[in-house]
């Protein structure tokens, strides 16, 4: 049959959503049915008609609810997840209703605005210089691919190739140098971009994670012509940040470009009590961060931001007949993305800046890291429970018994609980449960019901295994 207009359909969604936001935010983690389940709710024959729009949601709501994970609820910490917040999903469903293609300066005026006042308060709040440039991408590992194609184009060019015009077949070798603990997804970035995952020199870190200055100052010794270093701050177990002030100088002096992952460990820099520890980061040539992590905006957002506006947009920028060019007082958003059509991120980032305002901003990170410190100060005394890694930020690390399996039989048991959500990693080649803080909806009275809920988990695997 087919729905005519879907207006039904819109209202049906709205009211779902909130009736499922208000249930969430006041319920436990329920546990959720796994993919094969969900595999087997949704497969169907292709429809050969259409079915009426309202039909079509309430058939949506019905399947999929079993197989939403709770990552919305105050006290789940996995995977470093935000908590899409109600006023950044609203934005984004305007975003979804204009049908803005945020490609373009012509093709989307409000959302090209949008995206240029929400970049300039960005740097501001990230204490990163006030002239550099940003891509509104889809996360933290795009971020890091078109941060390390600005890098790869300037290394190459001031070794006099052009590498968007010759590619690298014959360019000079660049050096890749990158702590030993940097996060999988940007080994992504460097096969995108004919880097080599593995054609990398790996710098040591110390204990918590954090790349060793005088392991650095010896690789830059031996490196030769163009080279880019790939720090980071916020290492995802230990949430440790790199020494920038000391590894900023010692780049500088090697002609190196530096760039650093922030996908979440960059909004210390939005705190004052925090800051210290990402102290000199705002020397660095290029910063990837995300917004669907501590910003809170709805899935996907994130921020490609790089200090040589040029450099950038050599790595991005195309030009068309049919798009006309933006004057120079103007920003292309396209300049500085991979893609060309796309959502309009900038409205929810907007609108998530708007709703905390840098105090609420700066509220909330300091929030996150003291329910971390808090948990961790409850159970440090508990039998049985070890605080694998100083808390640094947001992150902690727990381990049970001091055995992998009893780690994992406690996280089994944790999720089967369903007071709170948290998963397994592994750190120095033992496993570990990882609570990662980083949703607004999360308190200091969330960290002792986790603190119970993760003590009597323990209590009753210990007894079983005893
Ligand atoms: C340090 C770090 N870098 C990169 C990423 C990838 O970010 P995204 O999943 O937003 O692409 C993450 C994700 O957790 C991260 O913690």
């Amino acid at each position: 049959m087919g729905s005519e207009t879907g207006w039904d359909a819109m209202g049906k969604a709205a009211e779902a959503a909130i009736a499922y936001r208000r249930a969430i935010a006041a319920a436990e983690t329920t546990p959720t049915v796994g993919y094969g389940e969900m595999l087997a709710a949704f497969a169907a024959p292709l429809p050969d008609k259409g079915a009426e729009a309202s039909a079509i949601l309430e058939e949506l709501v019905a399947k999929a609810t079993p197989g939403i994970r709770a990552s919305t609820a105050p006290r789940f910490y996995g995977w470093v997840i935000g908590n899409s917040h109600p006023t950044g999903v609203a934005a984004d469903w305007l975003t979804a209703a204009w049908g803005q293609n945020a490609g373009n300066l012509l093709a989307a005026p409000a959302a090209s605005a949008v995206e240029a006042v929400a970049a300039g308060w960005l740097l501001d709040l990230l204490g990163l210089p006030g002239d550099a440039s940003m891509g509104f991408v889809t996360g933290a590992t795009i971020a890091n691919f078109v941060c390390l194609a600005a890098a790869r184009s300037e290394v190459l060019r001031r070794a006099g190739w052009d590498v968007e015009a010759d590619g690298l077949f014959g360019a000079p070798v660049i050096n890749v140098l990158i702590g030993a603990d940097a996060h999988a997804t940007v080994f992504s970035g460097l096969k995108f971009l004919g880097l080599g995952a593995q054609r990398v020199t790996t710098i040591a870190t110390d204990a918590a994670g954090r790349m060793r200055p005088d392991a650095l100052a010896e690789a830059l010794f031996v490196a030769k012509g163009p080279t880019i270093v790939i720090a980071q701050a916020g290492q995802i177990n230990t949430g440790a940040s790199d020494p920038f002030a000391e590894i900023v100088p010692l780049a500088r002096a090697a002609d190196a470009w530096l760039h650093v992952d922030g996908a979440f460990g960059l909004w210390a820099q939005a705190s004052p009590s925090l800051r210290h520890l990402t102290a000199g980061v705002e020397g660095a040539d290029s910063w990837a961060t995300d917004g669907h992590k501590w910003l809170q905006t709805p899935y996907d957002c994130g921020y490609a931001i790089v200090r040589d506006t040029a450099a950038h947009q050599r790595a991005m920028a195309f030009s068309a007949s049919y798009l006309p060019p933006a004057a120079d007082s103007e920003r292309e958003p396209s300049a500085f993305v991979p893609e060309l059509s796309r959502r309009a991120r900038g409205f929810a980032t907007w609108a998530m800046i708007r709703q905390f305002g840098r105090s609420g901003i700066a509220e909330m990170v300091q929030r996150c890291c003291a329910v971390a410190g808090r948990i961790g100060e409850r159970l440090e005394a508990t039998p049985g429970i070890t605080i694998v890694a100083p808390i640094e930020l947001n992150q902690l690390l727990l381990r049970f018994g001091n055995d992998d399996a009893a780690t994992l039989a406690t996280i089994a048991q944790i999720q089967e609980d369903a007071v709170l959500f948290a998963g397994a990693s592994s750190w120095r080649g033992e496993w570990v449960m990882r609570i990662s803080v980083s949703s607004s909806a999360t308190t200091l009275e969330d960290a002792d019901i986790t603190a119970d809920a993760i003590a009597a988990a323990w209590e009753k695997v210990s007894a079983r295994l005893s």
